[in-house]
């Protein structure tokens, strides 16, 4: 039975298979958890990037883990938030079932997500939580696998959120 945790702290310590970057469709680094997590994975994580030619946003792409603990880094590129009307929850949607079907492929039991699009991207906290938990559900239950997601929140305000909305939908 897979299982979904929710947590505060930073992605780039967590000691699971692959971790998921909130990247920019160039996946040559940025701020915010794409800043921190090339800063910890070191140099030799752009220069894997460099090779992979960007990515479209709502897709996925995935890098060796570097010098973080975790094996694997999946870089997705998010929507930005323009106000709900140009297909900002399908390309939301997209980026947590493209970097799921990544870490299926690569055999990861345990794999952690950020806020993707929540910060710099603008999208509102609730709609982002009641869409990415819906997803990773319908994801979990029809592939089983991973056997743990896990959302790692830097932020107080989309930690309480994700948990709020996860105790509603399984109340
Ligand atoms: N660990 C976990 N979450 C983090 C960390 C961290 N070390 N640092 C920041 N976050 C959180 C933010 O608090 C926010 O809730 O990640 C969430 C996503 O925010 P951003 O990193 O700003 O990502 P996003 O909104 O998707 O914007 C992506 O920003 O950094 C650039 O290159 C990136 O252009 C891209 C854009």
């Amino acid at each position: 039975m897979s299982g979904i945790e929710i947590v505060r702290g930073d992605i780039t310590a967590q000691e699971v298979d692959a971790i998921v970057n909130a990247a920019n469709e160039s996946l040559l680094g940025g701020g915010g958890v794409d800043g921190a997590i090339h800063r910890s994975a070191g140099p030799d994580l752009l220069e894997e990037c460099r090779g992979l030619g960007g990515c479209p946003t709502g897709q996925a792409r995935i890098t060796h883990g570097h010098r973080l603990p975790a094996k694997y880094i999946i870089h997705t590129v998010g929507p930005i938030w323009r106000g709900g009307g140009a297909g900002e929850p399908e390309f939301l949607a997209s980026c947590y079932r493209s970097s799921l079907t990544l870490a299926r492929d690569r055999g990861c039991e345990t794999v952690a997500f950020p806020a993707i699009s929540c910060g710099a991207y603008g999208y509102p906290l609730r709609k982002a939580a009641e869409l990415s938990l819906a997803t990773v559900r319908e994801e979990l239950d029809e592939h089983g696998l991973p056997a743990l997601v896990r959302w790692v929140m830097f932020d107080e305000e989309a930690y309480r959120t994700w948990v709020e909305v996860q105790a509603s939908s399984t109340s």
